[in-house]
């Protein structure tokens, strides 16, 4: 088999770059390792920035999204027993982000590849890639399906295939430099069938630990509780996460959170984590393969969005002009955003969670914070403009 640009992995990443490259008359395949119906309902991120939901209009996917994607114009901050709003659309010139889930943003993105004569491999076994290095003719992608072994020519490879992927793993250590940071704590997340409680999300910093209240439809709830990394979910009963959410959420003017039984839970751990640099001779890196950011941002599905989006412009451009610029620009263009998303997202991160080594002057300087942020024009700005999206270049 011959393709352009073999891309490893059918998340947001790597179907979008498809779709982009599609759009443009460039020819993608994409060899993914789960099955289709695996990646249409496995429960992930929520909240597309407002450049991520005019992509997905601009290439013909937003239907859906603009049909059910809920529409917020800010957040909740609480803190100190109170809850204040940071309202994006005023301090942003009118922006907005939309909350609509990642496996339907996969579905609507899988329908359009397949709609437009799309090919992905699903279910693709020992996925290998090979032949990369600057000076190869034509880079490999090697993999079983429906035990038969294929091989995929192509001129570049596209590592969307995420952090547990191969591609990066393919790339000679020496050739890295690797940033980490690793929080001593995790979300258990639930999504609940009951009505939002709230209009918005709520982001809350309280004594026994950071909580997040957020939604899927106007009767699926999405919520979140930070615990410990190492917890068994099975030792969380639904009325103990439960406890802790109404503990962590309620004691604001006699607000109550609904409850509802409990569709799905799990839990996941935190990281920073950068790569640099994003390409290797003809294999380039986009989303998580590159890049984890902890989810208090609300940022991983979007930074994905945004190298793509890069990358099919410098693919583009390649195949337009023979010019490699842009290709040769990528990794250092990606990593101004990267940088700044993993800035945000640390930030976030560090405001609402509560640390075990925390001093009493720790404690009071992170309320201090909350209080300078919902206060002050300037700290309610800076987080505005950071949630709904710094702009593309
Ligand atoms: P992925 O979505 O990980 O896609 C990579 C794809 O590659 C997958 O389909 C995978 O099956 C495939 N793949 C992996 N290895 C191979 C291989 N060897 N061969 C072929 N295919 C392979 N972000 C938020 O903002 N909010 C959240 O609440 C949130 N929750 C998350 C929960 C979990 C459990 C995880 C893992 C991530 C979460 N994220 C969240 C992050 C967000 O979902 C990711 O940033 C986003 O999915 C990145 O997209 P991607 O395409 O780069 O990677
Ligand atoms: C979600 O709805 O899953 C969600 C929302 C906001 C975040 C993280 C996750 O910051």
């Amino acid at each position: 088999m011959r393709t352009q640009v073999g891309i490893v992995g059918a998340g947001p990443a790597g179907l979008l770059l498809s779709h982009i490259l599609h759009l443009q008359g460039i020819d993608s395949v994409i060899i993914e390792a789960k099955s289709r119906s695996y990646i249409e309902e496995r429960i992930r991120a929520g909240v597309l920035e407002h450049g991520t939901a005019d992509l997905l209009c601009e290439i013909g996917c937003g239907q859906r999204m603009r049909a059910q994607g809920l529409v917020h114009g800010g957040i909740e901050l609480q803190f100190s027993a109170r809850r204040q709003r940071i309202d994006f659309q005023e301090l942003t010139g009118g922006k907005s982000v939309v909350v609509y889930a990642q496996h339907e943003v996969l579905k609507d993105l899988i329908q359009a590849r397949l709609d437009t004569g799309g090919q992905i491999f699903f279910e693709a076994d020992q996925v290998s890639i090979h032949d990369f290095e600057s000076a190869s003719p034509h880079p490999r992608i090697r993999f079983r399906k429906d035990e038969i072994d294929h091989e995929l020519t192509c001129d570049f490879i596209a590592g969307c295939d995420g952090f547990h992927g191969v591609c990066r793993p393919s790339i000679p250590a020496s050739a890295l430099q690797v940033f980490e940071r690793v929080y001593p704590f995790g979300w258990l997340g639930i999504l609940a069938q009951a009505p939002p409680s709230s209009h918005e999300l709520i982001y809350s910093n309280h004594d026994r630990g950071f909580a997040l209240l957020s939604m899927r439809s106007p009767t699926i709830s999405r919520l979140y509780i930070q615990c410990d990394p190492e917890d068994d979910i099975a030792a969380w009963s639904d009325d103990q996460i439960w406890s802790e959410l109404h503990a962590r959420l309620e004691g604001i003017d006699g607000w109550k959170l609904i409850e509802g039984p409990v569709l799905q839970k799990g839990i996941t751990g935190m990281r920073s984590f950068v790569v640099e640099p994003m390409q290797y001779g003809k294999l380039f890196l986009a989303g998580d393969s590159a890049h984890i950011v902890p989810p208090t941002g609300a940022k991983g599905l979007n930074l994905a969005a945004a190298d793509v989006r890069l990358l099919a412009r410098a693919f583009a451009a390649y195949y337009k002009s023979g010019r490699t610029h842009l290709l040769d620009q990528y990794s250092e263009t990606c990593l101004r955003r990267v940088w700044k998303v993993q800035r945000f997202s640390w930030w976030m991160t560090s405001m609402l969670h509560r640390f075990e080594d925390d001093t009493p002057f720790d404690r009071r300087r992170q309320l201090a914070e909350l209080d300078y942020v919902t206060s002050s024009r300037a700290g309610a700005q800076s987080l505005a403009e950071n949630y709904v999206g710094l702009p593309f270049d």
